[in-house]
């Protein structure tokens, strides 16, 4: 069982991350730490105990930061995931549990320190969370397993991002907080848009996962109606990207992805900032601090089809 803490910015593919790591009899799901991001601070963590409270998480949930490290915080996605994070569903707000008293890059170096090589970070939003924690405790460097991102687009397959023409959204929301994330000595994995716009999830299919999965299927069907409209008006796709879930799937069956080796630094200032760039395909925007910077795996391609198949697998079999 690989031990993960989830830094996510819930956000309905979150809320699907999440509910995926709970499902699979591979990782063990100890804590949401939670970001600004798709959803303000407030409302993040919110939806991240609210998921505690409905699914019966175990995971602890810990307030992360509200803002980046240098730029300002920009407006939540809500186009994106609605004005609650959760595409407009009705949200029960009543006796939801309480959130633990440290703050997330407290309680991120807190655990870490006390399960030396045993967890894996995986962060699924801005990285202010871990940017913060490797600034207050750099031992944590060599304490963590390994750390796996949804973030990036590192024109693979084509792929630029989301939010500008250089730049995905995780990356351009705290810039800074991702290039220190990630010129960090210590193993990273990239999920970027290179393969989370690869695996997209139809109506139908998810439609068949509500069928399937009792449990936590009817709840991302109804999540996910706001974001399927958001993506068929704007990328006219029948269905869903899927990111987040993405950074889980490489935990459980790294198999299903080929990587690329290499370092890589992220523009934090200028008309390309938040543009993530690996050595190997750097072209655009050479820039010369590579020398101490650690190779990284980025994720550049991906078996969709063994992938969607898995994920039904996991999410059928789970909680009955
Ligand atoms: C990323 O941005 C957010 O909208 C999603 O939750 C995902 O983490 C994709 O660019
Ligand atoms: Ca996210």
């Amino acid at each position: 069982m690989e031990k993960i803490i989830f830094d996510t910015d819930p956000g309905i593919d979150d809320a699907m991350a999440i509910l995926f790591a709970q499902a699979s009899a591979d990782i063990d799901l100890l804590a949401i730490t939670t970001g600004f991001g798709n959803a303000n601070i407030d409302t993040a963590t919110r939806n991240a105990l609210y998921l505690k409270n409905r699914f019966n998480l175990s995971a602890d949930v810990a307030r992360g930061a509200k803002e980046p490290l240098v730029i300002p915080v920009d407006e939540p996605a809500d186009f994106v995931h609605g004005d609650n994070g959760l595409g407009n569903v009705d949200i029960d707000e009543t006796d939801l549990p309480s959130e633990v008293s440290l703050a997330a890059h407290d309680y991120i170096i807190e655990k870490v320190k006390a399960s030396p090589g045993e967890i894996t970070l995986v962060a699924v939003g801005r990285m202010t969370n871990l940017a913060l924690a490797l600034r207050k405790c750099p031992e944590i460097i060599n304490l963590v397993k390994r750390v796996v991102i949804m973030g990036g687009a590192f024109g693979y397959h084509g792929n630029t991002g989301n939010v500008t023409p250089y730049a995905e959204a995780n990356i351009i929301g705290d810039p800074h907080a991702a290039d220190e994330v990630l010129t960090a000595d210590w193993p990273v994995t990239v999920v970027g848009l290179d393969v989370t716009k690869k695996v997209i999830m139809s109506n139908d299919y998810l439609a068949r996962l509500a069928e399937c999965s009792p449990t936590y299927g009817p709840f991302i069907y109804d999540i996910t109606r706001f974001y399927a409209n958001f993506h068929q008006q704007t990328d006219q796709v029948d269905g869903i990207y899927v990111h987040d879930s993405s950074a889980i799937m490489q935990v459980i069956a790294p198999e299903l992805f080929e990587t690329v080796e290499g370092p890589i630094r992220v523009i934090t200032e200028g008309p390309a900032i938040g543009h993530t760039m690996q050595k190997t395909v750097a072209k655009r925007f050479p820039i010369d601090e590579w020398a101490d910077c650690p190779a990284q795996s980025v994720c550049s391609d991906v078996d969709v089809d063994a992938y969607l198949a898995k994920y039904k697998d996991i999410l059928s079999q789970a909680g009955f």
